[in-house]
């Protein structure tokens, strides 16, 4: 995201992270400021003459997710920022069984309550997050998840970041933009695209959602993201995945990435 936007030669680009970080690491010309979404005076000192916020949602439990929101829009009030453009979720609906679809829409909402000019990228699931799962179906031959057969229209994770600097570094909308991949499928289909860009067998099998947790819990993942994930197949199960739509090539002038584009360039 950094890069997209040091790569403009209209925009002045400042990076806030979590710790300083030598010049070298950051595009010529490009500033750092040190804050945490965890701490209000930092992220007020960093938000200091900022015209526009790109906002990447932070991570890890939801109401520690929602505080750091919270933290954000308070900062983005008290400093004046003239836009705001928020990454989001395709499913950001208070009503889903989905963890972050909860959080996405409660930090909409928020934003649009503070009156804040807002654009938001709400994105499909990325290509990336779920190649973790295809990777371990890769060395077994089984993709097993309690997706049922919910669909999925899986982005390539730099083409929603391309939508949300394009929104940007534009004025603000007011509005969500739908950032989904070129196409949606099954798990099915998309073991099957997996197996043949791999050349090696790769088979969807639905399993119950108590199968999921008692397997995965067993492999020794966090709690929290072992609830995280099982929300998230819930979801998949009431297909809130699977819409396509073209706002990203809208927004970035050229077609989003396919499942098999991306398997492709790591096979
Ligand atoms: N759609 C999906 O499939 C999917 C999957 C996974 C996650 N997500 C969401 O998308 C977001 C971005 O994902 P990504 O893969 O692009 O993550 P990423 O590369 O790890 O980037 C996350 C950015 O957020 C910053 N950040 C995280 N916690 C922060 C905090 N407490 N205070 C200040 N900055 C913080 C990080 O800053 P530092 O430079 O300090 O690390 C980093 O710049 C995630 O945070 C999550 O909300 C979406």
């Amino acid at each position: 995201m950094v890069q997209l936007l040091a790569d403009r030669a209209d925009v002045d680009v400042v990076a806030m992270t979590r710790r300083k970080l030598p010049a070298e690491a950051l595009p010529p010309g490009v500033e750092c400021a040190v804050a945490d979404y965890a701490d209000p005076p930092a992220l007020r000192a960093a938000l200091k003459g900022v015209d526009t916020l790109v906002l990447v949602s932070s991570d890890g439990p939801d109401a520690r997710v929602l505080l750091h929101h919270r933290n954000v829009v308070a900062a983005v009030v008290a400093e004046r920022v003239g836009h705001v453009a928020a990454l989001s979720s395709v499913d950001a609906d208070s009503a889903s069984p989905f963890c972050y679809a909860v959080v996405n829409r409660l930090t909409e909402d928020l934003l649009l309550a503070s009156g804040v000019p807002c654009s938001f990228a709400r994105a499909s699931l990325y290509i990336e997050f779920f190649r973790g799962w295809l990777t371990q179906a890769r060395s077994t031959g089984l993709l097993r998840l309690p997706a049922a057969d919910g669909r999925v229209s899986l982005v390539a994770r730099d083409d929603v970041a391309r939508a949300l600097a394009a929104l940007a570094v534009g004025g603000p909308t007011g509005r969500h933009h739908d950032i989904t991949g070129p196409e949606s499928a099954d798990l099915a289909g998309i073991a099957s695209t997996a197996a043949e860009v791999w050349r090696t067998p790769v088979a969807y099998v639905d399993i119950p959602a108590d199968t999921y947790c008692a397997e995965t819990a067993a492999t020794g993942l966090d709690p929290w993201w072992l609830y995280a994930f099982s929300s998230l197949f819930a979801s998949v199960r009431e297909q809130r995945w699977d819409q396509v739509r073209d706002d990203c090539a809208q927004l970035t002038g050229r077609l989003p990435r396919t499942l098999r584009d991306v398997l492709s360039e790591r096979a």
